[in-house]
């Protein structure tokens, strides 16, 4: 995919920002790579991997969103609950603040990390943005995201996941009522997201429908690429 590095490292030496009010993080120092695809594609497991080869954060706005739901005293608790459920997106404004607050939270807790030396950060936003409205804020407001790992494979093969799951998750959307709904979701909400960012060059797609290995090797080389056409990245130079 060397059109979209290309672009990524057009966009990475630009110093020049047309923003009319600068986004919460700065982007010559933190790289946000958001993970989409359908719900039991691969998401998160890849994203874990990726953790340990390259050092990255990983937020996942769905665990976010969970560990909210669940907290004692919170405002949101319950419309969180009702989302989920109904595999519905949550408005946007609590999501970006659960990220933004856990950006903030793993630059201080990284510092000393030398891969995060300097206010450097490298994050992967997994299941988001579900949503048109969530992108354009987040993407303004909070950080210009870099690239879009897209995981692509079929309903059969993602509800056979999901069912699986299912038996030991817990999770409370991990039946097949739910998952239809999350499926229409994500058809109708998420893909005019992931079409946004092609329009834009800014995806990299992966077919997720083998095994975790197969994908995790196809993901290794993207984000090698990514991360070694970025400059001044510790990332890259200890991959070299
Ligand atoms: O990504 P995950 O499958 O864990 O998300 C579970 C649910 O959390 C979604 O079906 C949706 O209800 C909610 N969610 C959301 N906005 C996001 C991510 C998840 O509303 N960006
Ligand atoms: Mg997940």
């Amino acid at each position: 995919m060397p059109a979209i590095i290309d672009k990524i490292t057009n966009a990475l030496h630009s110093s020049d920002s047309t923003a009319s009010s600068a986004p919460a993080f700065d982007p010559s120092k933190v790289t946000v790579i958001y993970v989409l695809g359908g719900p039991g594609a691969g998401k998160g497991t890849q994203s874990a991997r990726l953790v340990s080869d390259f050092g990255f954060c990983h937020l996942s706005a769905g665990d976010l969103l969970r560990a909210e739901q669940n907290r004692e005293g919170s405002e949101y608790g319950s419309l969180i609950r009702t989302h989920i459920k109904e595999g519905t997106v949550v408005p946007m404004e609590v999501t970006i603040k659960l990220l933004q607050n856990a950006m903030k939270a793993a630059l201080q807790d990284k510092a000393a990390d030398p891969l995060w030396a300097n206010g450097r950060g490298l994050f992967l936003i997994d299941g988001f943005p579900r949503k048109m409205d969530q992108a354009l804020k987040f993407d303004e407001d909070v950080c210009p995201s870099s690239l879009v790992l897209f995981y692509a494979t079929t309903e059969e093969v993602m509800l056979g996941r999901l069912l699986e799951r299912g038996k030991t998750s817990g999770r409370e959307d991990d039946n097949v009522e739910s998952i239809k709904k999350r499926f229409r979701t994500y058809n109708e909400q998420t893909m005019p997201v992931i079409n946004h960012y092609k329009a834009l060059n800014q995806v990299a797609e992966i077919d997720s429908s083998g095994t975790v290995e197969e994908v995790h090797d196809q993901t290794y080389k993207t984000i090698s690429k990514l991360l070694a056409a970025k400059p001044h990245d510790g990332a890259a130079e200890a991959q070299a």
